[in-house]
């Protein structure tokens, strides 16, 4: 791999990484299991050994993911909260003991063995034996104050029992158990709303929540296990705090082992694997500590994780049944995707009758037709998928699986023309069909879920069966349609048969009716992410959003024309060079006309990226200027700005407004007596300026703390004004 591949290669992968910790942190809606997740984090970071050039302190992995959200007070952790490396086999474990046999030059190491649960993380402090603040994890340092929603748990003492340090921050894990969140999905069943995947990201959304009311009427556990700051230090070893927790009357986990050495310790990881099922709580691994606390200081840790604790996590649960049929689905975008239909089978706690089978190519790879034997994987949170196959034991004429003939060359749903295209998937990029037709049922009903999910305008109560209602009953072409639905029509809306009739109701239609409202007022960045244009994603759209101020701007947007043509210049650039091997110049005269161009190339260049692209973010690329484009000058995209001018629907884009700094550019140096980098590059952003990197004759302020180096020095010799951090202040005021 050429530096150039690979730092492209990096770039894309810290994306899709980002996005996914934004999915599991923030969002609580992964998408990918625990192990797709290691397994990109690990390419990732084999990727940036390789290539040290490449190296970012914003490097997901250089940081634990961050789950704050709107709205909550941050607070700084007293001592950073920090995550666990993983290990997926008794080889990655082993090597962790001999790492830190040679870092405690002994071999005579005791660790406790603990179930590692699948909730989230929250830190206690108590002072003087009162509760008196519970945070996330956040961003490592400091994290939401969620102390109200945490007050909701039953089973949490808000004084702890017998001596208690002055000061002490006491780590845990809080979650939803099986039969809580079961109960949960019963009572939403019957009100006829989306179901909750499971019980880890149920919670996860639940002490998000702002109103404490809601939160106590869902009923949350934790369970303590780790020790932040204490202040006296009153505990030794890891044994000693399991039993300072139980002793001060806190939950605890219901089993941990205290060994000697990693033949031990592997015993207990096996005997916790045969338990583990029968505890409250999801457990998806083992954490080993290394038990004496004077031999973790001595071990320590580095940015992200300790170098004295490790978790394993543990295979995933299969099980095998019979692939009856295979049925084909048809999601937002037109893709036809392969569903398994199986003969129903127990697996991690529930009953499985239809799994994944991802795309017609992987179902070849895996040699699995119908009729087959298969196994079935259930990776912790997200749908189960399908293994493998047993061709050994496949009863004759079993057919290999063909897509295209399976639908007869046509849409299953709407009938209409299918085509094949190049999509992304896990393995890299992969062929599937599409349905050609935007208007198609299946994709209508899907882009009105997503349009009403939590991700995009978060109207609740709009899940995919009353989405495939109104379609069904064309009382919604596209999304916004749902704005001119009566009341009463939603309240009439019967989600069942004509035989057993199950109707929405009025409670959830007024509610509907309020979410739609409320949405009304999100911004551009939402709505434009909440209609399915292709290309966009969460993180383009917010971009775009901070772009633009309205769809108006969007729709004939100078930027994202500006982003197209510099691609243009960039590939004449390339193809145009005098010195191409691959399209060379014919002569030397052509050689000269290509020289000459090529310095007008590269003035034009200069000017875009000096000018109107200026920190124009990697998110906004070619494509994606030529997908939105496309897309509103496209009749569904007219479509969609008509009916949203019709409805007085018009976002605003969070440009910022002009303020005290409009038109100044800052360059930053140096640490801030008091300020955070980030914290004062916000407040220059909020005021309308522009942070840059380097320094020169146009920037109009150095802002610049203690050691500030080769900036200050620049700055002086150019005259560019130098400030501290209180003038800073003062200009703001
Ligand atoms: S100890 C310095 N023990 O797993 C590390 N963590 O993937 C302190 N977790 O952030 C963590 N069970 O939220 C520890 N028995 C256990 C755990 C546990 C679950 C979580 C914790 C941590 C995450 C890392």
């Amino acid at each position: 791999m050429t530096p150039a591949e690979a730092y492209t290669k990096i770039s894309m992968l810290r994306t899709e990484v980002a996005q996914h910790d934004e999915l599991y942190y923030r969002g609580a809606r992964p998408e990918i299991s625990d192990f797709e997740y290691d397994v990109l984090k690990h390419s990732l970071a084999d990727l940036e050994a390789q290539f040290p050039q490449f190296a970012a302190a914003d490097s997901p992995t250089q940081r634990v993911g961050d789950d704050r959200v709107q709205g909550f007070k941050e607070v700084a952790h007293r001592q950073k909260m920090l995550s666990l490396d993983n290990t997926y086999n008794e080889t990655e474990l082993r090597a962790f003991h001999t790492r830190l046999t040679k870092l405690l030059e002994t071999d005579d190491l005791r660790y406790t063995v603990e179930p590692k649960i699948d909730g989230l993380a929250v830190s206690l402090t108590y002072e003087d034996g009162r509760l008196i603040r519970a945070v996330t994890r956040g961003k490592g340092d400091r994290g939401d104050d969620i102390t109200a929603n945490v007050l909701t748990i039953a089973s949490l003492p808000r004084q702890l029992s017998g001596a208690a340090p002055r000061v002490v921050e006491i780590r845990g894990e809080i979650y939803m158990t099986q039969a809580e969140f079961e109960r949960l999905n019963a009572e939403r069943a019957a009100a006829g709303e989306e179901l909750y995947a499971n019980p880890r990201n149920t919670a996860a959304g639940t002490i998000k929540q702002l109103d404490s009311a809601e939160v106590a009427k869902r009923k949350l556990s934790i369970v303590l296990y780790s020790l932040g700051y204490c202040e006296p230090e009153v505990v030794r070893s890891q044994t000693e705090l399991q039993e300072k927790l139980s002793a001060w009357g806190l939950p605890v986990v219901e089993k941990y082992w205290t060994v000697r050495g990693i033949d031990e310790a592997w015993a207990a990881v096996g005997e916790l694997d045969q338990l583990r099922r029968t505890f409250a709580y999801g457990t998806d691994g083992a954490v080993v500590k290394l038990n004496d606390f004077e031999q973790q200081r001595t071990a320590g840790a580095t940015d992200k994780s300790p170098r004295w604790a490790i978790a394993y996590k543990y295979k995933p649960d299969t099980a095998r049944t019979r692939l009856r049929a295979i049925t084909i689905q048809v999601g937002k975008t037109g893709i036809l995707s392969p569903v398994a239909e199986l003969e129903p089978v127990h697996l991690s706690l529930s009953t499985i009758s239809r799994a994944t089978l991802h795309n017609e190519d992987e179902i070849r790879r895996k040699d699995i037709r119908v009729g087959d034997l298969v196994e079935i994987e259930r990776a912790g949170e997200v749908i189960p998928a399908v293994l493998r196959s047993f061709p050994e034991e496949r009863m004759a004429g079993a057919q290999e699986f063909d897509l295209f003939a399976a639908v007869g060359g046509n849409c299953p749903v709407c009938g209409g023309k299918i085509a094949r295209v190049d999509v992304d998937t896990e393995s890299g990029v992969g062929a599937a069909w599409k349905c050609q037709n935007y208007d198609c049922r299946a994709q209508r009903a899907g882009r009105l879920g997503f349009f009403c999910s939590r991700r995009a305008l978060a109207i609740d109560g709009l899940g995919e069966t009353v989405a495939a209602k109104l379609v069904e009953l064309d009382l919604v072409r596209d999304p916004p349609d749902l704005y001119d639905v009566l009341l009463e029509t939603l309240a009439t809306l019967n989600l069942g048969t004509a035989e057993e009739p199950r109707v929405f109701g009025e409670k959830n239609a007024t509610k509907l009716v309020a979410a739609r409202e409320a949405a009304r007022s999100l911004p551009l960045e939402k709505w434009l992410f909440a209609l399915s244009v292709p290309d966009v994603g969460e993180s383009t759209a917010r971009e775009l959003g901070r772009r633009h101020r309205n769809f108006a701007q969007l729709t004939d947007s100078k930027l994202l024309r500006a982003v197209l043509q510099r691609a243009a210049l960039e590939d004449e650039k390339e193809t145009q060079s005098p010195n191409s091997k691959k399209n060379p110049a014919k002569d030397d005269a052509e050689k000269e006309r290509r020289k000459a161009r090529r310095v007008e190339i590269e003035a034009e260049l200069a000017m875009l990226n000096d000018g109107i692209l200026r920190g124009v973010p990697s998110e906004i690329g070619p494509a994606v200027a030529a997908s939105t484009l496309e897309f509103f000058a496209s009749e569904p995209g007219r479509r969609l700005l008509v009916k949203l001018k019709t409805l007085d629907i018009d976002p605003p884009g969070t440009v910022m407004e002009a303020g005290v700094f409009t038109g100044k550019t800052f360059v930053l140096t140096g640490t801030l007596p008091t300020m955070r980098r980030e914290e004062a590059e916000q407040k220059i952003l909020a005021a309308g300026g522009k942070v840059s990197g380097g320094v020169s004759k146009k920037t109009s302020f150095v802002l610049a703390g203690a050691e500030a180096g080769s900036k200050l020095d620049k700055a002086r010799e150019l005259g560019v004004r130098v400030i501290d951090e209180a003038e800073f202040s003062q200009l703001l005021r």
